[in-house]
């Protein structure tokens, strides 16, 4: 029997609750797939601030390291709002977490479940079908570029700073991953930055097109600007398969994709590295205003973990069938409060809470 070492991160807000269905959902992978899951819980972000004074401890970043995968909720919330110290604050224990592991590969799905097509903001035949792939850069750029601060400037006003920072190895990286994952899709990547108006954006234009005459003339590369490609996507979002950018970038665009699949509540992400674990987490934050009462939908941090089984634990068998079950209790009717959207209440479908969705997807896994 095969065992795999797994980290639980469910950090604040909604996430322990997400989490506890990610759970049971291992349970059933363990009982029909015949591996075992040994789990270790850790804190990550404000709740980790409250009982240690940091977001990530040495102890969970030890521990994280030396895990098959590392399955994580969210973190944040508005009692850290106002923290000042940026490397006190939630996001900084999941941003040195990336760091530490040096994943820099950001794989987010954004898919459109057919079911919801009605959800999105967008008219149902701009999104039903939509599959893209973001490849987000995660470990370089704007979020560590030194030197960082606010300063005071001797007139005694104050200047905030960050720095945009790319290396030819770190574009060469991540935009190796863009082309080869085209390869196994629809074989097109759209390389997103602001080579227009920053040095780093032209690098990244020049070292993207160099890599791909070299090595992957077979994917058809364009090179689009980022507030044109923010434009395309709310126009015609189809147009695209992968889309390569930075790690700035990246934050806003997917967020932005995530809209139009129906819910933020629908979107999983994965962080590789080189070798060693990979971080899955759902692409949407704590949600603070519903968190404790039961009602968060789960099914991001679920598509997270069969992310998981998929890209580090050789496992896409299992990962298939979960992916298929969230499909089916979509088609079901089954939906939390985030996809019951006003007006798009139809005879058939059912609200649920967290749990119940949980329910459902165990269900439809039991009966595939
Ligand atoms: C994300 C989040 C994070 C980011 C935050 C929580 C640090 O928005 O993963 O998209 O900005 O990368
Ligand atoms: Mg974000």
């Amino acid at each position: 029997m095969t065992n795999y070492s797994i980290m639980i991160l469910p950090g604040d807000g909604i996430g322990p609750e997400i989490m506890a269905e990610v759970r049971r959902i291992m349970a059933w992978v363990e009982d029909v797939h015949s591996v075992t899951f040994d789990v270790t819980d850790g804190l990550i972000g404000g709740c980790s601030y409250e009982a240690h004074g940091v977001p990530l401890s040495d102890e969970i970043l030890a521990a994280a390291r030396e895990a098959d995968a590392i399955i994580m909720g969210c973190v944040g919330g508005p009692q850290w709002d106002g923290k000042t110290d940026y490397d006190k604050r939630p996001e900084a224990g999941l941003l040195r977490l990336r760091k530490e592991l040096d994943l820099f590969a950001n794989l987010r799905p954004a898919m459109c479940f057919d079911a919801l097509a009605d959800a999105s903001s967008l008219k149902r035949e701009f999104i039903a079908g939509l599959d893209i792939l973001f490849v987000r850069e995660l470990a370089g750029g704007v979020y560590f570029g030194e030197p960082r601060g606010i300063e005071t400037l001797p007139g005694g006003g104050r200047v905030g700073i960050n720095t945009q920072r790319y290396s030819d190895a770190e574009i060469i990286r991540i935009a190796r991953v863009a082309f080869d994952m085209a390869r196994k899709r629809g074989g097109r990547v759209h390389s997103a930055e602001k080579a227009n108006v920053m040095e780093s954006g032209l690098l990244w234009r020049e070292e993207v097109s160099k890599l791909h005459a070299s090595d992957y003339a077979d994917v058809k590369l364009e090179h689009i600007l980022a507030d044109n490609c923010a434009m395309q996507l709310v126009k015609n979002p189809k147009q695209f398969d992968v889309i390569l950018t930075d790690n700035l970038f990246g934050d806003i665009l997917s967020d932005a994709a995530a809209m139009l699949t129906g819910s933020l509540g629908m979107l999983p992400s994965a962080s590789l590295g080189d070798g060693g674990p990979g971080l899955y987490e759902p692409v949407h934050g704590s949600a603070p205003d519903i968190a404790g009462r039961g009602i968060a939908n789960p099914i991001a941090t679920i598509l997270s973990f069969a992310m998981a089984l998929r890209y580090s634990l050789g496992m896409g068998a299992a990962a298939d069938q979960i992916e298929a079950s969230v499909s089916k209790v979509l088609d079901q009717g089954f939906r939390t409060g985030d996809l019951m959207q006003a007006g798009l209440m139809q005879d058939g479908m059912q609200q649920v809470g967290t749990a119940g969705m949980g329910d459902a997807i165990l269900a439809a896994l039991e009966n595939n």
